[in-house]
C-alpha cells in the first residue's frame, strides 16, 4: 500500500466512546489534533476496546462510537489526510497488548493514578475489572504499533505515556530495537480543564453531577446554565491564580478557545465581575461548538459515508500495525505461519 506520508513524523491519539465527550476532551485533545494534521502523519482512533474496561450497554456503545467518529470529522479532522479508525477493527491492538502485558509488572500498573482513582470509585478488588488494571498496556500497544513519534493528549494521560515509553524501552532492550520511544505532546492551553462544580478536580464525562461538565453536544441554553452555575469564589476579582481555581478554570477555557494570554484577560476583566466573565465563556464555548454540533447531526444521517471512512481507516491501520506485530512475534520466538 502506498504511503505518501513516509517523511512525516507520526502522531497517534484516541478518545474513548464511553459516555458523552466533554469540552475537556475537545480542548485537551481533539482541537489540538486538527492543528497537527498537515504537519504530521496522524492516526486518530476511537478506542472502543478501552471503553469496555467499564460496563457498556451494547446499543449505546455502537451509537457513541459512530457519534465520536462524526465528532472527529465535524471538528475538522480530514479523512483524506489522516487515518481515522475504530480500535476493535484492527486486531493487532489486542494482540500486541497481550505481548506487552507479559512484559509489564503488577507494581508499575498499580502505581497508575487513574487506575487508583477509578478503582476507588468501583469498590473492592472483586468488583474492579482486570481490564481497568491492564488498560495502560493496551494504550501503549496502540501507540507503539504505529512507530509513533508524538502523542497529543491532555495532562491526565501523561503517566500512561511514561509507561508506554518504559514498555518500549524494555522490549527494545530485551530483544532488539523494535519500537520508537514516543513523546507526549501536551499543549499548555486546555491541557487540564477542571470540573465546573469542583475546580480542584478534572472535568470528567463520568462525573455524577451533570453541572460539573459541558458536553460537546450540549445545547446552547444548557451551556449557558452550566457556566452560570460554575463555582467561583467570593473575592469578586478576576485573577489568574491558584487561589481562585474556579475563575482560573474559566479563564483557561477562554485561553484555549481564543488564544488570548492570561495577562490580556486579567487586564480586560479589571473592574468587571464574574457575571461578565461567565457570559463571555459561555458565548465562546457556544460559538466554538455550535457549528460542530450542526455538522455532527448531518454526518450521523449518512451512515454509508461514516462506514466508508472507518473501513478505509481500518485497512490502512491494519496494514501498518501488522508489520509491527509480526516483528514483535518473531522477536519473542513465535514461529511465523
Ligand atoms: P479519554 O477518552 O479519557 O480522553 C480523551 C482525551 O481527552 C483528554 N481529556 C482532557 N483534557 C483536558 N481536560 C480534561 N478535563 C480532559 N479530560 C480528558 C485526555 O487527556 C485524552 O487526551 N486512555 C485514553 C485514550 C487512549 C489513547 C490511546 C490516547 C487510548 N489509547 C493512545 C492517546 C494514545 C483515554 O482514556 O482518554
Amino acid at each position: 500500500m502506498e504511503n505518501n506520508n513516509e517523511s512525516k513524523k507520526v502522531i497517534f491519539s484516541g478518545i474513548q466512546p464511553s459516555g458523552n465527550p466533554t469540552i475537556g476532551n475537545y480542548l485537551g485533545a481533539l482541537r489540538n489534533w486538527v492543528k497537527l494534521q498537515d504537519e504530521f502523519d496522524c492516526y486518530f482512533c476511537i478506542v472502543d476496546l478501552h471503553a469496555i474496561t467499564v460496563k457498556q450497554v451494547p446499543k449505546e456503545l455502537r451509537e457513541k462510537t459512530l457519534e465520536m467518529l462524526a465528532i472527529y470529522l465535524a471538528a475538522g479532522i480530514d479523512p483524506e489526510k489522516n487515518t481515522i479508525f475504530i480500535q476493535s477493527h484492527v486486531p493487532a491492538h489486542s494482540e500486541a497488548a497481550w505481548l506487552l502485558t507479559c512484559n509489564s509488572y503488577m507494581g508499575e500498573l498499580s502505581r497508575m493514578t487513574q487506575y487508583k482513582d477509578k478503582s476507588k470509585k468501583y469498590g473492592d478488588n472483586d468488583s474492579i475489572g482486570a481490564g481497568l488494571f491492564v488498560y495502560p498496556v493496551l494504550m501503549a500497544a496502540d501507540i507503539l504499533l504505529y512507530n509513533t513519534d508524538l502523542v497529543p493528549v491532555g495532562q491526565d494521560q501523561k503517566q500512561h505515556l511514561e509507561l508506554a515509553r518504559d514498555l518500549a524501552n524494555r522490549f527494545n532492550n530485551a530483544y532488539s530495537p523494535t519500537f520508537k520511544v514516543p513523546e507526549p505532546y501536551i499543549q499548555k492551553a486546555g491541557a487540564k480543564i477542571m470540573s465546573l462544580q469542583d475546580p480542584t478536580k478534572k472535568m470528567s464525562k463520568s462525573d455524577e453531577n451533570a453541572n460539573a461538565y459541558i458536553l460537546i453536544m450540549d445545547p446552547p441554553e444548557v451551556i449557558r446554565k452550566k457556566v452560570s452555575r460554575a463555582v467561583t469564589d467570593s473575592l469578586g476579582v478576576v485573577n489568574y491564580s491558584d487561589e481562585q481555581p474556579g475563575v482560573k478554570n474559566l479563564l483557561n477555557i477562554l485561553i484555549a478557545i481564543k488564544g488570548s494570554t492570561p495577562e490580556e484577560l486579567v487586564e480586560y476583566y479589571k473592574g468587571k465581575g464574574y457575571a461578565e466573565l461567565k457570559k463571555d465563556v459561555a458565548d465562546s464555548i457556544i460559538g466554538e461548538l455550535e457549528p460542530i454540533q450542526t455538522k455532527v447531526k448531518e454526518l450521523l444521517k449518512d451512515k454509508a459515508y461514516l462506514e466508508s471512512i472507518y473501513k478505509k481507516g481500518a485497512e490502512k491501520a491494519h496494514y501498518i500495525s501488522m508489520k509491527t506485530l509480526r516483528k514483535m512475534q518473531k522477536k519473542i520466538g513465535f514461529i511465523p505461519r
